[in-house]
């Protein structure tokens, strides 16, 4: 057992981490700056059940500025999921925070992990790297062609993963995660605001024809992949969910699961917002033993039955 330190712990695929870490008997150091890309009551929600736990701490502190080199001599193992998320809000004003939350912090836990020294360092990147599919299944050695600045900053950020690999030593690992779902998932992704259309009655605007195909993770199989990650050879793993489905067959699984009507408007696709995602799992499978087990129909009643939770004890609350 080791002490882990997991940045962004109090996001929606960190807080699910930290659990399993801390079931699996290891010490978890938390960090998180609680950033407004979401409300912050939903992140404090997010870390309720581990919040008190033995082994567990929590630091509030941002990545850009805090001071990491006494952080990082306490943790032998690192998983970085601390970033800004979001396709559609990269472009234009908001590019310089996709810089300094997803390039210059990355840079920052690297140079104070050089000092550390740190037995692995697991970063959490993106399916988005590789850009839309081309009718098949995408492999780690595939041509990246990122297609929003938010695709271009975690691409920068993996690279400099890579580059503190090769050049200084660091054992480290990325993991490309194809949309994650399921309970606790961000407020503004797609099964998200479906839900809580059908749990407010109210209607969902979908950028696109509604045909965009999704490979779709369950956030528990990401964590097994992620916990895993911890242990196996270091390398660059695709961490597809197994499930594809587009966005008008998920809305329509989310109609079936909650026994709503929803009504969905379409308008023009949002820059960046690609055809489609397909992972091709296998170096997963293989190295991290990796096997997703929920489907698609599953996870979102898993989704929906915490969203159901949360909208009686919010009210209208976003
Ligand atoms: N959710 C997905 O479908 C998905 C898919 C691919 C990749 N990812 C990546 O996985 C990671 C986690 O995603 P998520 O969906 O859980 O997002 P999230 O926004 O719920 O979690 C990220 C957390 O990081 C924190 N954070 C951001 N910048 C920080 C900083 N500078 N210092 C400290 N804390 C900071 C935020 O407050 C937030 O709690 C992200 O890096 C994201 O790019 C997510």
């Amino acid at each position: 057992m080791s002490r882990v330190l997991v940045c962004g712990a109090a996001g929606f695929i960190g807080s699910h981490l930290v659990e399993r870490l801390l079931a699996d008997g290891h010490e978890v150091i938390g960090v998180d700056a609680f950033t407004g890309y979401y409300a912050r009551w939903r992140k404090e929600r997010n870390l309720a059940g581990a919040l008190g736990r033995e082994g567990f701490r929590l630091i509030e502190g941002d990545l850009a500025r805090m001071d990491l080199e006494g952080l990082l001599r306490r943790a032998d193992r690192v998983v970085h999921l601390a970033g800004e998320p979001g396709v559609r809000r990269s472009w234009g004003p908001n590019f310089p925070k996709y810089l300094e939350r997803n390039v210059l912090s990355t840079e920052r836990l690297l140079e104070a992990a050089v000092r550390g020294g740190v037995e692995r360092f697991v970063y959490a990147s993106s399916s988005s790297v590789y850009g839309s599919d081309r009718g098949g299944p995408v492999r780690e050695e595939d041509p990246r062609r990122p297609a929003s600045p938010y695709a271009l900053s975690k691409l920068a950020a993996e690279e400099l993963v890579g580059l503190y690999a090769r050049e200084r030593g660091i054992p480290a690992t990325v993991l490309r995660y194809f949309t994650v779902y399921g309970p606790r998932q961000r407020p503004e992704m797609g099964l998200s605001q479906f839900i809580s259309a059908a749990y407010r009655e109210r209607p969902v605007k979908i950028f696109g024809d509604g045909s965009q195909r999704r490979d779709m993770t369950f956030v528990g199989d990401a964590v097994d992949a992620t916990a895993a990650a911890l242990d196996a050879p270091p390398g660059v793993y695709n961490v597809g969910g197994g499930t594809r489905a587009s966005v008008d067959e998920m809305l329509e699984a989310v109609r079936r699961v909650t026994g709503r009507t929803v009504e969905a408007s379409y308008g023009p696709a949002a820059p960046g917002d690609v055809r489609s995602t397909w992972a091709d799992s296998g170096r997963a499978a293989r190295d991290l033993g990796y096997r997703p087990r929920v489907g698609l129909e599953e996870g979102i009643a898993a989704q929906a039955g915490w969203a159901a939770s949360l909208e009686s004890l919010a009210g209208a609350t976003a």
